[in-house]
């Protein structure tokens, strides 16, 4: 069988050959946007997931039926992955699209656009554990070696996507840039679900009522998303995804980087956090600090 690992690389950064092309690419960096749109954008392991499923609750009412029904993966395709151009093509009435993509590479495109853009960021040192367990089970992506080596290619942007450093300094640093921008955390999410939904139906205009939101809670919900085949990836090969390896829907948790972190990780962690960080505008409340 042909590797399935081998990367596309696009303005020097890797994405994983077997969903990215050229073409793919060139087609998400030149996207004609309809003010009509709703643009999830994450930096891989943030949440992009769980706010695809609250979308998908927020606009059905709590309705389960469309998220119990279809993968996550066509109800609100990745703009740069080789798919999305027909999936984008078949669709009707507003559309949801999801995207990795750094502020750098999509700007130009989007910047424009009356498109509603909602970023969720997260924890660094939690998204580069669950993405050091999610390389373990993704064929797709490079053997990660030890979680130290993994470590060290996170904190200098060498791993696929990019730099969460500059994703995120990207996306929030020019959020003044787009009419519509919703910035929320993965912590928040988890903090408070229920003030989370609340916010993104006032974002998307959507109005709910109490057992509505009710309903939409329970559906996106770790545990209801874990058993849900249409968010937790079991539909996926295993040649692509190594489900005996890990599972997509992993912990779900705060602050799971502690149980990985040794001290002088998180040290050195934190050292190039505050150089690659000093130039944002932004101030980013982690659980850790
Ligand atoms: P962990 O690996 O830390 O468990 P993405 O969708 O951006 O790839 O992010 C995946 C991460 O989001 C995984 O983190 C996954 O468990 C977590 N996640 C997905 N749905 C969630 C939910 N409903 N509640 C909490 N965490 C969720």
């Amino acid at each position: 069988m042909a590797r399935l690992d081998v990367a596309e690389t696009f303005y020097n950064i890797k994405f994983p050959g077997h969903m990215h092309t050229q073409d793919s690419l060139n087609y998400a960096a030149n996207f004609k946007f309809q003010d009509t749109d709703t643009v999830i954008v994450t930096y891989p392991k943030s949440g992009t997931t769980w706010m695809q499923e609250i979308i998908t609750l927020v606009l059905n009412k709590g309705d389960p039926t469309l998220a119990r029904s279809q993968p996550n993966w066509l109800r609100a395709p990745w703009l740069e992955q080789y798919y999305c151009r027909q999936i984008l093509q078949a669709s009707t009435g507003p559309r949801i699209i999801t995207t990795h993509l750094p502020y750098h590479i999509l700007a130009p495109a989007l910047r424009d656009s009356k498109a509603k853009v909602i970023y969720v960021a997260r924890n660094p040192k939690d998204v580069a554990v669950s993405y050091y367990h999610f390389h373990k089970m993704a064929n797709f992506l490079p053997d990660p070696g030890t979680f130290s080596e993994f470590l060290s290619d996170f904190l200098e942007g060498t791993v696929h996507y990019g730099s969460w450093f500059d994703h995120v300094k990207g996306w929030t640093d020019h959020a003044q840039n787009f009419q519509k921008f919703l910035y929320i955390t993965y912590e928040e999410m988890c903090q408070d679900l229920h003030g989370s939904l609340k916010k993104v139906c006032r974002f998307l205009q959507c109005s709910l009522t109490e057992e509505e939101l009710k309903f939409s809670q329970k559906h996106c919900s770790f545990n209801s998303m874990e058993e849900n085949i249409m968010v937790n990836y079991t539909l996926i090969p295993q040649e692509i995804m190594d489900h005996s390896k890990g599972k997509f829907m992993r912990k779900g948790k705060i602050g799971d980087w502690k149980n990985m972190f040794t001290e002088e990780q998180s040290d050195v962690f934190d050292a190039v956090y505050s150089a690659q960080m000093a130039d944002s505008s932004q101030l980013f409340k982690w659980e850790y600090f």
